[in-house]
C-alpha cells in the first residue's frame, strides 16, 4: 500500500461541492448547443438511443474510473498518471494519457470559447428586445449577421476567454463554485419553462417523436440513387461515432477534467454516488433542451439539420412569442453563459495545475499563458463561419472548426477514455481500486469492473475502428 497523498492545490470543502463542480463542468454547451444540433443532423431517435446507451455502458463506468485515478493521484493528470505508473510499476508510456488530456482540453477550449461568445452576444440581444415578435426569418438573419462579422465574434470570444482566465487564476475553489449552486437549478427551471412553451405548440408531439422514436434504418443506412435510378443503401457507422464521442464530451470525460476535479475530492466521499448524480443531471439537461427545441423547429418549418446555429435560430422565436419573453430570454442566455463558463474552467485546469506543479508557476501567469494560447487558436474557429468558410479553405470538406470538433470529440476523447478504462481495469490492482472506491468486493464493484475491463473498451474500439473504416 502506498501512503495517502494530498493535493497541493487544496480540496473541495465537501462532497456536495465536488458534485456541484463536476456538474458545472459537465453541464454546458454540450447539452444545450451541441446535443440538439447533432441529434438534428443525425436523424433523431435512433441516434438519441445510441447516445443514451453510450452514457450508461461507457460514460458512467469511465467517469468512476477517471475520478478514481484523480483522487488516488491527487495531482494534475500528467503527474497523477506518473505517480500511479510508479505505484503499479506499469510501463511509463501510460503517462502519455496525462499529456494527451492537456492538449485535448486546450484544443476544445479554443472553439468552446467562440461558441460561448455567441451566447454572450445573445444575452445583450435578448435584453435589448431584439427577438420581440421575431419570425423564423428574422431570427435566422440576426444569427447570420453575427457570424458574418469576424470582428464582433472575435470580441465576444476574447471577453469569454478573459472571464475564464480570471476564474482559473483565482483557483477552482473561488466564487464560481458557489454561484453554480443556484445557477444550475435556475437553468433547469428555465428549460422547464421552455418545454412548457413548446407544449403549447401544435408540433410538440412531432418534436418528441423525432427525439424519442428510433428509426434505425433512417439513421444508420445512407442511400444514394445510382445512375440507373436504383436506390443503393449501405450501413454507416458515423452516427455511432458521433454519439459515442458526444457521450465523452458531454460528461467531460477522456481528457483529465474530471480527473483533476477528482484529485480535489474529499477522501471519504463515495465516487459511485457522485457519478450517478452527475450523469443524471447532465442527461436530464440535454433531454430537456431537445424537448424545448425540436417542437419549435417543426412548428416553424425549420430544418432539424441546421447545424451549429440550431439553438440560436430556434429559441429566440420562442422568446419573441411567449409572455415575458424578453426577461426569460435574457435570463436563459445569461445562464447558458454561466454553464459554459463553469465548463471552460475545467478545460484548462489540468494544464494550469501541471504548470503550477512542475514549473513552480503561480496560478495567475499559468492561467494567462494557457488561455492566451487557446484564444489564439480560437481565431481559426471565429473565421470558420465567415472568411474561411469557403471550400477552398476546407480539408476533407471540413472547416477549421469542424476539424477541431471532429478530432477532439470523436477521436481524442474516446481514445483518452479507452486508455483510462484499460489502465483502471487492467493495470491498477484490484486492492487499489477497491480501496479508492470505498467499496466491498460485491455486486456493485463486480459490475463496474466488468464494464470497465471488457464492455466499455470493446464498444469504444468497435465503434472507433468501424468509423475509420478498419472493421
Ligand atoms: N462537458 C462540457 C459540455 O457538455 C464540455 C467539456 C468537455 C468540459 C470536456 C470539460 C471537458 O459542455
Ligand atoms: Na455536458
Amino acid at each position: 500500500m502506498t501512503e495517502k497523498r494530498s493535493s497541493i492545490h487544496g480540496q473541495w470543502s465537501s462532497r456536495f461541492i465536488f458534485i456541484l463542480a463536476a456538474v458545472g463542468s459537465a453541464v454546458g454547451l454540450g447539452n444545450i448547443w451541441k446535443f440538439p444540433y447533432i441529434t438534428g443532423e443525425n436523424g433523431g431517435g435512433a441516434f438519441v438511443l445510441v447516445y443514451l446507451v453510450c452514457i450508461a455502458l461507457i460514460g458512467a463506468p469511465i467517469m468512476i474510473a477517471e475520478i478514481l485515478l484523480g483522487r488516488r493521484g491527487r495531482q494534475s493528470p500528467i503527474n497523477t498518471m506518473r505517480a500511479l505508473v510508479q505505484d503499479e510499476q506499469a510501463h511509463p508510456a501510460w503517462s502519455l494519457l496525462g499529456w494527451g488530456g492537456v492538449i485535448t482540453g486546450f484544443l476544445i477550449l479554443s472553439y468552446y470559447s467562440v461558441i460561448a461568445g455567441w451566447a454572450l452576444a445573445y444575452v445583450f440581444r435578448a435584453a435589448a428586445g431584439a427577438f420581440n415578435g421575431a419570425t423564423a426569418e428574422m431570427v435566422g438573419a440576426q444569427f447570420d449577421g453575427l457570424l458574418s462579422s469576424p470582428e464582433s465574434v472575435l470580441a465576444w470570444h476574447t471577453i469569454f476567454m478573459v472571464m475564464t482566465m480570471v476564474v482559473v487564476a483565482r483557483g477552482v475553489r473561488g466564487g464560481l463554485e458557489k454561484a453554480v449552486t443556484f445557477l444550475m437549478p435556475a437553468l433547469f427551471v428555465l428549460l422547464l419553462v421552455l418545454v412548457g412553451y413548446a407544449m403549447s405548440l401544435g408540433a410538440f408531439s412531432q418534436g418528441l417523436d423525432f427525439l424519442f422514436s428510433p428509426n434505425f434504418e433512417k439513421v444508420f443506412y445512407s442511400c444514394e440513387a445510382t445512375a440507373a435510378g436504383v436506390e443503393q443503401c449501405h450501413f454507416t457507422g458515423e452516427p455511432m461515432l458521433v454519439a459515442l464521442g458526444h457521450a465523452f464530451f458531454t460528461l467531460s470525460l477522456g481528457m483529465g477534467a474530471i480527473m483533476v476535479y477528482g484529485s480535489y475530492m474529499p477522501a471519504k466521499a463515495s465516487i459511485a454516488r457522485a457519478t450517478f448524480a452527475i450523469v443524471l443531471a447532465d442527461t436530464g439537461v440535454a433531454l430537456l433542451a431537445g424537448m424545448a427545441i425540436f417542437p419549435i423547429v417543426f412548428s416553424n418549418g425549420l430544418e432539424p439539420a441546421a447545424g451549429p446555429g440550431l439553438i440560436f435560430q430556434t429559441l429566440p422565436i420562442a422568446f419573441g412569442a411567449m409572455p415575458a419573453g424578453q426577461l426569460f430570454g435574457t435570463l436563459f442566455f445569461v445562464l447558458l453563459v454561466f454553464a459554459a463558463w463553469s465548463s471552460a474552467i475545467s478545460l484548462i485546469e489540468p494544464a494550469v495545475a501541471w504548470l503550477v506543479e512542475n514549473h513552480g508557476m503561480k496560478r495567475v501567469p499559468a492561467a494567462a499563458f494557457v488561455g492566451m494560447l487557446a484564444w489564439f487558436l480560437g481565431i481559426g474557429t471565429v473565421l470558420s463561419f465567415n472568411l474561411l468558410s469557403g471550400e477552398e479553405f476546407q480539408l476533407f470538406g471540413k472547416t477549421i472548426f469542424d476539424l477541431l470538433d471532429y478530432l477532439t470529440a470523436n477521436i481524442l476523447l474516446p481514445l483518452g477514455g479507452l486508455f483510462i478504462a484499460l489502465f483502471t481495469g487492467w493495470v491498477m490492482s484490484r486492492s487499489a481500486s477497491l480501496d479508492e472506491l470505498r467499496m466491498r468486493d460485491g455486486i456493485g464493484y463486480k459490475t463496474w469492473s466488468l464494464l470497465v475491463r471488457y464492455v466499455s473498451p470493446l464498444l469504444v474500439a468497435i465503434v472507433f475502428f468501424n468509423a475509420i473504416g478498419i472493421i
